[in-house]
């Protein structure tokens, strides 16, 4: 019988051991990989073949499938297309269900919303509000508050959202005197991350947050640390406030009380 020379049988345990690595590999990050795929590779395909945008699409999708005055067949609209079609950042029916509750259990009258995309977890919280009850919702990206408002109008909750185009860092400290806000009852960060700290702390230089139990702020990401601010590195917490946090699935919540 023929026997393989050493080097071959290394190169084979080599080949081996990188197949297996990268078998691991995308196993472990596949949800990542195939989000990765869809967002470098496919959707830039098809906003080619197309002429339009994926949140053009997502609207389109909404015009097409939802009752007028009914936010419910909105929401499922959305989670519909991006669990079938196009992945997309929406908070989503899994963490939107936890935030529904939060919304339910502090019964909150004046929400801040930072991040509002195509308007879904805007849909989300305003559909549960109080009458009387109002959100503000921040978006940066022009095309992205323009799908908003439309996908608020369609949900029939037009009144209750004011959504406000900008930057969160120059809107927030306008709040008090160009949109009558005195204080906040909630505010839900779901931006980018990078500004959840300096906007917390913004909010809190500005006197929007309440020292008093019952200020609820969240966030759409994952956070397992507990403290003031300056313990908790770099997790949103203003410093003479107390963080009773509470973790489920990716979404975490961080109810506020006085220390
Ligand atoms: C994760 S998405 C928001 C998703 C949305 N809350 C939902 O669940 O339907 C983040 C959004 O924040 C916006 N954004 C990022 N930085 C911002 C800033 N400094 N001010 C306002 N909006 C910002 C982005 O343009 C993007 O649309």
């Amino acid at each position: 019988m023929l026997e393989a020379p050493p080097p071959l049988w290394a190169a084979a345990a080599l080949g081996l051991t990188l197949l297996g690595l990268m078998v691991f590999l995308c196993r472990r990050h596949w949800a990542m990989l195939r989000i990765g795929y869809n967002e470098f590779l496919l959707q830039p395909l098809r906003n080619l073949l197309m002429g339009d945008s994926k949140e053009q699409r997502i609207l389109h999708h909404v015009r097409q499938h939802a009752q007028r005055g009914d936010p419910q067949s909105v929401l499922d609209a959305i989670d519909t297309y991006c669990s079938q079609k196009e992945w997309a950042m929406n908070v989503g029916d899994k963490k939107g269900a936890i935030m529904d509750s939060v919304i339910q259990e502090y019964r909150p009258s004046l929400v801040l919303e930072l991040g509002a995309y195509c308007g879904y977890s805007a849909v989300r919280i305003a559909r549960l509000l109080p009458p009387g009850g109002r959100l503000l919702t921040m978006e940066i990206n022009p095309e992205f508050s323009a799908i908003t408002q439309e996908t608020l109008d369609i949900a029939g909750l037009q009144d209750k959202v004011t959504v406000l185009l900008g930057a969160s860092q120059d809107l927030i400290p306008q709040l008090k005197h160009k949109y009558d806000v005195d204080t906040l009852d909630m505010v839900f960060l779901d931006h980018w991350k990078d500004r959840y700290l300096p906007d917390t702390l913004l909010l809190e230089e500005c006197g929007l947050l309440r020292k008093q139990p019952g200020l609820c702020l969240f966030s759409s990401w994952g956070v397992s640390v507990e403290g003031p601010v300056a313990e908790t590195g770099g997790v949103p917490v203003p410093s003479t406030s107390h963080l009773l946090l509470g973790q489920a699935l990716a979404g975490a919540f961080c109810p506020w009380t006085s220390p």
